[in-house]
């Protein structure tokens, strides 16, 4: 027995060694803490254990005279432990066994065998035949939705799966029904499985009873190449581990356990990957010849977008040369092409696409400082109380919507949601409302000098209203969180400015949530006219006069506002990189004008798109999957991506192209990897900016009111399955979630509409055509169409933001 043992820990003996454990860790824990491995199989990492298999019993003394489950046992100070005995052995052969008296032995079909947790446990007990008689099951296997199947006869009835969906994501999409042997999974409303999609109860069955209908018979799971990675498709930044056979990417799994989503992915993460093997890839350059694009080699088309750019230089000027870099490239890729355009180009004209969350970062760091951005995912979830406000960050950000989750029925953090429509955060908030699309900045303003009025004008409860705001001023450490997606479009300083008075008068810590992978990431690489890497003011003579000897050329300065550069006619060539339409030009839409204008447009992307098909050279960008570098999450965490797959044909990885292009004018980075671009912006630093006057909340002249004309509201945000393009390529996504607009029952009635029907939905400038669906988390008056689906129906309704817009809703066919 070890002395001076610290109170917080224990110290036991298992297999005769001492182990010194933290106290509150179980005697299997403790076990493996060690490297004694202990066989379990109900048990898992991200689970509470619940002791029903009994594969993991340990004798223990002293306690009772009989087998314990060492996964529900506590280690407890003094306890000897022997996990290996014989009669140990026998418990578990005799476990397995039995399992096996009812399992079909069809390893050689079934997707687990490889990574079979019974597979492994059998082999590891030398078990090659049963006394018991084999009484097989012959259920048929059952698609329970679009991504998800069940093979019942394979069923060790260890309830993980019921488990994860139900403690890690807050659903509840499975259950038990009947109990003891008889028990069966099924799904909680016994029908079609209407669930998040997210793949973790396939991730966490034992065994190939819960599967992936997408990766079924796709490879043998030894035949995969296996890499750690970073999710691309939102700012959690999940870690997970990417399969990929033959150069194309099979699955993703959640695997490693490790910040920021412990083990949890959701449906984008698990699923979507089709768009990196997706027949629309860029493979080659290609240059716009006699109307057509035809495909080049990599010299041909880096000597003609180099001598094209040089010639535009000394004929018009470096500054009639614009370059903007997409926020779903890697950090290094944005700076490349920072370096690219001030370093060897010579403009200074050089973008970030746009983003919600670069405006909102912008908005709070002339409040309150650039420390009030980025908070702590733990900060979060060890919060006293957090408001999740706007779109309904459980489709934006899923898994920091789970981990919410989670935290708040553990009663480790409390929360309120005030969204437009019904979230799935709200089956764990402490207090729930629904605002009008269009009432949030008000709902902000309200809840810093909650009045009886101010309650009245936006439709909701006084008493509601002045408690969440005395929530936020009374908790120690409170947080106010909201997407910086679509629905913040044509507003995002505004709102941003709210939530930072918000913060002020409340003392609450804001976490603005960027709309995709790596906004913050591009935002904080410091790319734009008047600013140098790393956030610097392009004006500021010193940091000029390092960036200068860093590149052997000195960096411009200031350049111009890219809607008065565009509209001036002065625009000459304009080079997006990873941008897919538009919409993700800086300001939007409105200035789409500049894609005709140009006299050279270069699109460099990964897929053939409406920006590809007006581009007068085409380069062939990377896939997150495909390069190495980081994105930087919500809580400005820098996440690596590493290669798993190579890029299809001559496609290369985006700062490779920027590289390549410097040199071929005569200012080569010097980098042959990316990590040399990592360090390089490392060394610069982000500049810390002081609080200025808050920027005052402006009027932007949209007319936000419903009229009789159009009289219902638009709520136009990402869900489970938008959010970009990459997302929707391929079946398996898109399959789940097809673009429509969608209704409460009333509203419903009143308009005489049926789900599945086709219908018009009618702005002030246009319309579309679409299906309806009816779904009552869509409260009356308000119609919610998801964004960033690839119609970008948004887009079309209200150039520059619909949500909170005007509209009407009507069945197709003549008006
Ligand atoms: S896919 Fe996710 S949400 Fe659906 S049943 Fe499985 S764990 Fe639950
Ligand atoms: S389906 Fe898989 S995870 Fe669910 S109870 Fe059966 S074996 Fe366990
Ligand atoms: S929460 Fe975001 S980062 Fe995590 S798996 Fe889902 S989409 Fe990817
Ligand atoms: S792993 Fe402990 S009882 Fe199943």
């Amino acid at each position: 027995m070890a002395v001076n043992a610290p109170a917080d820990t224990v110290t036991l003996t298992i297999d005769g060694r001492e182990v010194t454990v933290p106290r509150g860790l179980t005697v299997l824990q403790a076990a493996e803490s060690v490297g004694i491995d202990v066989p379990t199989l109900c048990n898992h990492e991200i689970l509470e254990p619940v002791g029903a298999c009994r594969m993991c019993v340990v004798e223990i003394s002293p306690g009772p005279p009989r087998p314990m489950a060492s996964c529900t046992t506590p280690a407890a100070d003094g306890m000897t432990v022997k996990t290996d005995t014989d009669e140990m052995q026998q418990i578990r052969r005799q476990t397995i066994e039995l399992l096996l008296q009812h399992h079909p032995l069809d390893c050689p079909y079934c997707d687990q065998s490889g990574t079979c947790e019974l597979q492994d446990e059998t082999f590891g007990l030398n078990i090659w035949s049963s006394p018991f008689e084999t009484v097989s099951k012959a259920f048929p296997e059952e698609n329970l939705n679009e991504v998800i199947m069940i093979n019942h006869n394979r069923c060790i009835l260890c309830y993980r799966c019921v488990r994860v969906c139900d403690e890690q994501m807050g659903v509840h999409a499975l259950d038990v029904s009947d109990r003891g042997s008889k028990s069966f999974i099924v799904t909680a409303q016994h029908k079609f499985m209407d669930c998040e999609r997210c793949g973790m109860c396939v991730e966490v069955c034992p065994v190939g009873a819960v599967l992936s209908r997408p990766f079924k018979h796709q490879a043998r799971a030894w035949q995969t190449v296996q890499t750690q990675t970073t999710c691309p498709h939102c700012s959690v930044g999940c870690q997970l581990q990417l399969e990929s056979r033959k150069g194309t990417v099979l699955r993703a799994r959640a695997r490693p356990v490790a910040e920021p989503n412990r083990g949890i992915l959701c449906g984008k993460g698990f699923f979507g990957w089709e768009h990196v093997n997706d027949p629309s890839r860029i493979t080659a350059p290609m240059i716009r010849r006699g109307g057509e694009l035809v495909e080049v080699g990599w010299p041909e088309a880096i000597e003609h977008v180099g001598d094209s750019l040089l010639e535009i230089a000394r004929r018009e000027g470096p500054e009639s040369i614009a370059v903007v870099a997409g926020n779903e490239l890697s950090v290094e890729d944005g700076y490349a092409f920072a370096r690219l355009a001030r370093g060897a180009l010579g403009t200074a004209n050089v973008y970030q696409a746009e983003s919600g969350f670069a405006k909102a970062a912008d908005a709070i760091e002339a409040h309150l400082g650039t420390a009030a951005l980025f908070p702590d995912q733990d900060a979060v979830l060890n919060s006293d109380f957090a408001l999740v406000f706007g779109a309904d960050v459980n489709g934006t950000h899923n898994v920091l919507a789970a981990h919410m989750k989670a935290a708040a029925r553990a009663g480790q953090m409390s929360y309120a949601t005030a969204t437009r429509v019904g979230s799935g955060l709200d089956v764990f908030a402490n207090s729930k409302l629904r605002i009008k699309p269009g009432d949030e900045i008000s709902f902000l303003e309200a809840l810093a000098e909650p009045t009886a009025e101010s309650a009245a004008a936006l439709g909701i409860d006084s008493a509601q209203l002045s408690g969440l705001a005395g929530k936020l001023k009374n908790a120690e450490r409170a947080f106010v969180i909201w997407d910086t997606g679509a629905w913040t479009r044509g507003r995002e300083a505004e709102i941003a400015t709210a939530a930072s008075r918000l913060a002020s008068t409340t003392g609450a810590t804001l976490c603005p949530l960027p709309e995709t992978a790596n906004a913050a990431g591009i935002w904080r690489a410091g790319i734009g006219p008047d600013l140098l890497p790393g956030r610097i003011p392009a004006d500021d003579s010193e940091s000029q006069a390092a960036l200068g000897t860093a590149w052997n050329s000195p960096p411009t300065g200031c350049g111009r506002d890219f809607a008065e550069l565009s509209s001036s006619g002065e625009l000459a060539a304009l080079f997006l990189a990873g941008i897919e339409d538009s919409a993700q030009l800086p300001g939007g839409t409105v200035n789409a004008a500049a894609l005709d204008d140009v006299r050279l447009l270069i699109v460099q992307a990964t897929h053939a798109g409406p920006l590809t098909e007006l581009a007068d050279v085409v380069l062939p960008g990377a896939a997150s999957a495909e390069k190495d570098g980081h994105l930087i999450s919500f809580e400005g965490r820098a996440n690596h991506l590493e290669v798993s797959v190579p890029p299809p044909g001559h496609a290369r990885a985006d700062w490779e192209i920027a590289a390549r292009l410097a040199e071929y004018v005569g200012f080569g980075f010097g980098h042959r990897t990316s990590s040399g671009l990592w360090q390089e912006l490392g060394s610069f630093g982000v500049a810390q900016h002081q609080p200025g006057d808050p920027p005052a909340i402006k009027e932007n002249g949209q007319v936000r009111q419903p009229t009789a004309d159009l009289p219902l509201v638009l709520a136009n945000e990402t869900n489970l399955f938008s959010g970009n393009r990459n997302l929707r390529r391929g079946e398996v996504l898109s399959g789940i979630y097809s673009e429509c607009v969608e209704i409460g029952s009333s509203d419903a009635d009143w308009l005489g509409l049926s789900g599945g029907e086709q219908a018009v939905l009618r702005s002030a400038f246009g319309s579309v055509d679409v299906e309806v669906q009816i779904d009552d988390r869509v409260p009356a008056g308000v119609v919610y169409l998801a964004d960033g689906l690839t119609g970008a129906a948004g887009e079309q309704l209200y150039p520059g933001g619909a949500d909170g817009r005007p509209v009407s809703l009507r069945k197709a066919g003549p008006a």
